[in-house]
């Protein structure tokens, strides 16, 4: 069954029917002011730090049929009775005739029908103001007039989110709301004893007739009335009630007088944060103006304009196309924004922030609108490195605090992870190809210097005691290299620390992690190539001796016959070989030693032929195969979750398209493109019963067939699938691939392709591509013109361009 469509035109998807296996989201805002909305209305929002500064109570156990900070009721009232509605489905749940919810670039917009009264919603945030504006409209359809209220209502959250669970005492206590009035208009504010640092408001700029403040009273019976139809609500007027304490909402309800036939009436309503009551008042009232919502509505959908005109693609297929113009890179800004704070699967109320590999790895996806976002977060990375080398695991992008992540909770095992600093190498190579800025490797950010605190969460974190002397980042990115080129075990091959990439593998000392031995080899390249770029030949040779080294080291010890093996543990015993019972063979350990160029051809021809021998599935690429079937605290996280499940043997789609980008680069474009294909969200639009997630976005996972619950995907939204997926989309499928020195055009596209169309800015230069595939090959370079003048090779060189320059390209034998 479909439960929604793509609209390309407008840049939406449209969900047409409410009752999906799981909410779906989208979000508003950024983090200094947004969150989620789901498809029910349901709202989570946050100032800046989601853990301890939450606005609106989302709990994420609840049923789906309940109702999540936030919601709407319409009522119709009929002689002295009321009807009352869910213009949003829950949580009345009335069977609705329309419902349409409008997944937006950074708006939702609900439609909905029911007793013929029209209702559409539309939910965004204004860019660099901390306000959510839900702009209602109500049409009555029916022939005779109707009488109608509307009754927004949010469902606050104490300020620091774990304490609203976990405290019952000083919570309750501290919850206070208070009614002002604002040039006739009633304000509700929240948050009493903080009222000297921030206050929460919910308004309106349609006259409010009257107020609920206390989540009992509205629900009335003590609390035993239910959100479907509470109590309060089959009264003419809500109670008034300013609550001293307990559970806070704020409810407001509006006379929209008598419909007539196909009359419309509009409001907005307001839930925001401001220091203080003069803030309020200013946004408000700027807010109250129409003209003003629609301005600011309107650069929200000329940002995204802006932002997604970067690239235009034009391929054989309309899923691909749906996803490289529109969703991915969606995706990829939000990922960007919010790494992995704040979702349906992360509830962003532990000291989590930036997850170091995360966001190194999700700022890879850069275009000239990201430009100044990711160059922010390369200094904030820059900055989390210490003295030897290696990195903090995650840090508040806020108070720039660090953490050492699971790695703390564990006496025997070491407290860094082996792959992390490398990352970053990767993301300034490729900043500095998209845009040219080398001066980048110049700014000097100080090494993460710590000392142990106790933090709000009690457990220890560390403060930050850097000083303001620092080295270039250019001095960092050599200075990561060194902690691995420092930290290598008894085969020559990096030691694994607490982690790899593969966070639940978690082996004694001195385990060797396959991975990072990998990811070294392709940081090294990226960095000899950098160096010879900038024509520094000191080092350089160093680094490709050490690059030859880990060659040989990886292929005398990690060859296993037929793949390559993922781990050496610390008795010397393989992970990831055939003579294993469990986790035979790892997809990232193949496609990374092709990636990494670590394997000559046979070898990467023969293990890339294993992973889709022995992982590859209709639904994806599995990770690992066989899943364990018990714990085992010798091996750590991976074997708490049942075969098929996330890294024990589930699809993790992360490292999907790292073997797309292998087999593009053996030229085996049929295969890549199958791959792209068989975990492509849009096509999961028809078989939503069994993948549950939104098709407009990549998830994290999906269920192994070791598992009874195939096919099923989550942890939608925050996951480096998004932009691994678009890198192995356009730079290796596409092969528009930004260089130091131009636009390398290498494609590798499914052969029955007769080319492909894309146009492209790059460093303030338009490129309109167009590659003709006559001879139906994967890879190939036949003929490459700049502006008609045929050139040698396939790299376009930026001094041979204009402003306009059309790349034609054939492929051929
Ligand atoms: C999660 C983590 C990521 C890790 C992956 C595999 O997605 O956010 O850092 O690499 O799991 O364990």
């Amino acid at each position: 069954m479909k439960y929604g469509y793509f609209d390309n035109n407008k840049k939406e998807y449209i969900i047409t029917n409410p009752k999906l296996p799981v909410k779906w989201i989208n979000y508003i805002g950024s983090l200094k002011f947004g969150g989620f909305v789901d498809h029910t209305g349901g709202a989570l929002l946050c100032k800046g730090d989601p853990a301890l500064n939450r606005i609106t109570n989302y709990i994420h156990q609840l049923p789906n049929s309940s109702f999540k900070g936030e919601t709407l009721y319409i009522r119709i009232k009929k002689e002295n009775n009321y009807i009352i509605i869910s213009p949003f489905y829950t949580p009345v749940m009335q069977e609705l005739d329309i419902y349409q919810c409008h997944i937006g670039l950074s708006y939702m917009k609900i439609v909905s029908e029911i007793f013929n009264i029209r209702t559409e919603v539309t939910i965004f945030i204004p860019e660099n103001h901390s306000v959510e504006i839900r702009n209602i409209k109500v049409i009555n359809k029916n022939r005779e007039a109707v009488e109608i209220d509307v009754i927004p209502v949010v469902e606050y959250s104490h300020f620091d989110a774990v304490k609203q669970f976990t405290n019952q005492d000083w919570v309750p206590q501290t919850m206070q709301s208070e009614m002002i009035k604002n040039q006739n208009k009633i304000l509700l504010q929240y948050a009493f004893m903080n009222r000297n640092m921030r206050i929460n408001y919910f308004t309106s700029n349609f006259p409010v007739s009257s107020f609920e403040t206390d989540r009992e009273i509205f629900l009335g019976k003590n609390g035993y009335g239910t959100w479907t139809k509470p109590c309060s609500l089959m009264e003419p007027e809500l109670g008034c009630t300013t609550a001293v304490r307990g559970n806070n909402i704020a409810a407001l309800l509006h006379h929209l007088g008598k419909l007539k036939e196909n009359e419309e009436r509009e409001l907005s309503v307001f839930l925001g944060q401001e220091k203080s009551i003069n803030d309020i008042k200013n946004t408000v009232n700027f807010f109250c103006k129409n003209e003003n919502i629609n301005t600011e509505y309107n650069k929200l959908s000329s940002f995204w304009k802006n932002y997604l005109s970067v690239l235009n693609v034009n391929t054989e297929s309309e899923e691909f196309n749906t996803m490289i113009n529109i969703h991915n890179p969606r995706q990829c800004f939000i990922t960007t924004n919010w790494s992995r704070y704040l979702s349906l699967y992360q509830t962003g109320t532990g000291a989590r922030g930036l997850g170091f590999r995360d966001t190194s790895q999700d700022i890879l996806y850069i275009n000239s609108v990201s430009i100044k976002k990711n160059k922010e977060l390369i200094l904030k990375l820059t900055g989390m490195q210490k003295e030897d080398g290696s990195v903090m695991h995650q840090f508040n992008p806020l108070t720039m605090v660090g953490s050492e992540g699971d790695a703390r909770e564990f006496k025997d095992r070491p407290k860094y992870y082996g792959d992390d600093h490398l990352w970053l190498i990767l993301a300034v190579c490729e900043y500095i190809k998209e845009t040219g800025d080398v001066e980048i490797l110049k700014t000097k950010i100080p090494f993460y210097k710590y000392k142990k605190q106790k933090s709000n969460y009690n457990t220890e974190t560390l403060q930050n005691e850097s000083n303001v002397y620092g080295v270039t980042v250019l001095t960092h990115l050599e200075n990561a290299l060194s902690f691995t080129i420092n930290n290598t075990g008894n085969n020559g091959l990096p030691l694994l620390g607490f982690a790899d990439w593969n966070d639940t593998v978690n082996l004694k000392p001195p385990a060797e992690s396959i991975f990072v031995a990998n990811l070294f080899g392709k940081a090294l390249k990226e960095m000899v190539s950098l160096l010879e770029f900038l024509k520094i030949d000191k080092n350089k040779e160093k680094y490709e001796k050490y690059y030859n080294k880990m060659k040989k080291c990886l292929n005398f010890s990690a060859w296993d016959g037929k793949w390559y093996i993922r781990y050496i543990d610390s008795n010397e015993q393989k992970m990831g070989s055939n003579t294993n019972k469990y986790s035979k063979i790892y997809a990232n350990a193949q496609s990374w030693s092709v990636i990494s160029g670590f394997a000559d051809r046979e070898r990467a021809e023969k293990a890339l032929e294993s992973v889709y021998k022995y992982l590859n599935t209709k639904n994806g690429i599995k990770l690992s195969v066989p899943g364990f079937n018990s714990y085992d605290p010798e091996i750590g996280g991976i074997t708490t979750y049942p075969p098929g499940a996330k890294e024990n043997g589930g699809i993790f789609l992360h490292s999907n398209p790292w073997v797309i980008i292998a087999e593009s680069i053996m030229g085996n474009g049929d295969r890549a493109y199958k791959y792209y294909e068989q975990i492509n969200p849009v096509k999961k639009n028809n078989v939503i019963e069994e993948y549950e997630c939104e098709p407009y976005c990549w998830a994290q996972n999906i269920l192994g067939d070791e598992h009874v619950k195939f096919g099923l995907g989550r942890n939608s939204w925050l996951t480096g699938t998004a932009a691994w997926a678009y890198i192995a989309a356009v730079k290796y499928i596409l092969g528009i691939r930004p260089s130091y020195r131009g636009l390398i055009i290498d494609p590798c596209i499914p052969s029955r392709w007769n080319g492909f169309k894309a146009e492209k800015f790059f460093r303030g230069k338009k490129f309109v591509i167009n590659v003709l595939n006559p001879d139906h090959v994967c890879k190939a370079v036949k003929e490459l013109k700049i502006n008609s003048k045929k050139i040698e090779g396939n790299l376009v060189l930026l001094e041979d361009c204009g402003d306009v320059n059309q790349i034609d390209v054939m492929l051929g034998k």
